[in-house]
């Protein structure tokens, strides 16, 4: 029989990814998502492109009914939690929204865990929890920083919850994943980012311009202390990330308690550096002007891997051509959506 997983969030993003890489594997997957972000079209898609079929279920992390029922009808072998919400600027205005999502939910999944004996958990933080890092490649040993937002502080929360599970019960077996930027789609196009209104991001951004459906780039500083003085970040493509959940669980398997690595490709490349990229890959010319800098970023944040590639087996392998490439493919198969 094959192993089951519980994917949180699998109707979005990065969860849908990882729900392909997971049914290609071999697994057997349980998507649990309320759709604030996600949707049944995504699903769907994940079940063509892995032509193999997967129970879906519209429900919350913070529903406990909801949560047993999964739990008692599924014999779970683990689960991988993306449900949370991500936007850096809502998290500002609406932090409690924030806390109660993406802190209590998790609590409330892990307390549904304990209870159903399920106790391997994959769990989606971010670069973000090293705040301004104070050098760069940054490594798991870096301290994490003072953060600038309620979603950076309820995900370095949420990692101390688990730090706190790992210490009182010795039977999980837990990995903090910490992404640095996901970016591109899957190659066939039939999945990828797709956010409500205008894009937060910079990759999502940049297509939206290519595709003409806004008409110019902010471009959030250019005076800050990098090579060509804009801000530099360690953009990893979604295909690679979804690959390293999978080496992630192989390897907490073998080994109980909790442990903690950076998922990203080792390189930093600047915003102009991005737009040039993706003007190659898309064959279009990106409207652009240099802004003052956005509050809270920081000038450069990418990775020390080495970690997980000792520990996991794992290497993001694709490169930021091929994240162009993908993300441009995926976004002149979207409509808009505001
Ligand atoms: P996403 O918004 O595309 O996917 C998250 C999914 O979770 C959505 O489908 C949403 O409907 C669902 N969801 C949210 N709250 C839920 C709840 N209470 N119950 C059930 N479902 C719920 O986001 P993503 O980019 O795929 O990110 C996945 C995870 O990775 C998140 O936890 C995010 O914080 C983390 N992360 C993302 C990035 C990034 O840049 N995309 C970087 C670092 C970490
Ligand atoms: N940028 C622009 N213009 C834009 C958007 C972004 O110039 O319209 C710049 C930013 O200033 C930054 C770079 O592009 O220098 C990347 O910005 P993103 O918003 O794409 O990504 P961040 O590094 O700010 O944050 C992302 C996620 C966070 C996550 C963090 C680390 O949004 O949730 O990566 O994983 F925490």
């Amino acid at each position: 029989m094959n192993k089951k997983v519980l994917i949180t969030g699998g109707a979005g993003y990065i969860g849908s990814h990882a729900a392909v890489t997971f049914l290609e594997a071999g697994y057997d997957v349980v998507i649990l998502d309320n759709f604030s972000n996600g949707s049944a079209d995504t699903v769907r898609r994940v079940e063509d492109i892995s032509k193999r079929g997967l129970r879906l279920i519209e429900g919350d992390i913070r529903d406990k009914s909801c949560l047993h029922q999964i739990f008692s009808e599924n014999e779970v072998y683990a689960v991988l939690h993306f449900a949370g919400l991500k936007s850096v600027a809502e998290s500002v205005s609406d932090p409690l929204r924030y806390y109660e999502n993406n802190v209590a939910g998790t609590v409330f999944l892990c307390e549904a865990m304990e209870e159903a004996n399920v106790r391997r958990l994959v769990f989606s933080s971010s670069a973000t929890v090293y705040g301004d890092p104070v050098e760069n490649p940054v490594s798991e040993r870096c301290l994490t920083g003072k953060l600038s937002s309620p979603y950076g502080r309820s995900k370095s929360m949420v990692e101390e919850v688990l730090q706190d599970i790992a210490a009182a019960k010795p039977a999980w077996h837990i990995a903090i994943l910490r992404y640095f930027n996901p970016a591109g789609a899957h190659p066939s196009g039939l999945i990828g980012e797709s956010p409500n209104g205008p894009p937060n991001n910079l990759i999502p951004y940049i297509s939206q311009v290519a595709a003409g459906w806004r008409d110019v780039l902010r471009v959030f500083g250019d005076d800050y202390p990098t090579p060509d003085g804009t801000g530099v970040r360690d953009y990893i493509h979604v295909q690679d990330l979804a690959e390293g959940h999978l080496s992630a669980l192989e390897a907490i398997n073998k080994r109980a308690g909790l442990h903690i690595w950076n998922l990203g490709t080792g390189r930093g490349y600047s915003v102009l550096e991005v737009i040039r990229a993706f003007e190659i890959a898309s064959g279009r010319s990106i409207n652009f002007e240099i802004e003052r800098r956005r509050l809270g970023d920081v000038a450069e944040c990418w990775a020390d891997p080495t970690k997980a590639q000792m520990e996991l087996n794992w290497k993001a392998n694709r490169s930021l051509t091929e994240m162009m490439t993908d993300a441009w493919r995926w976004q002149k198969n979207s409509l808009p959506s505001a």
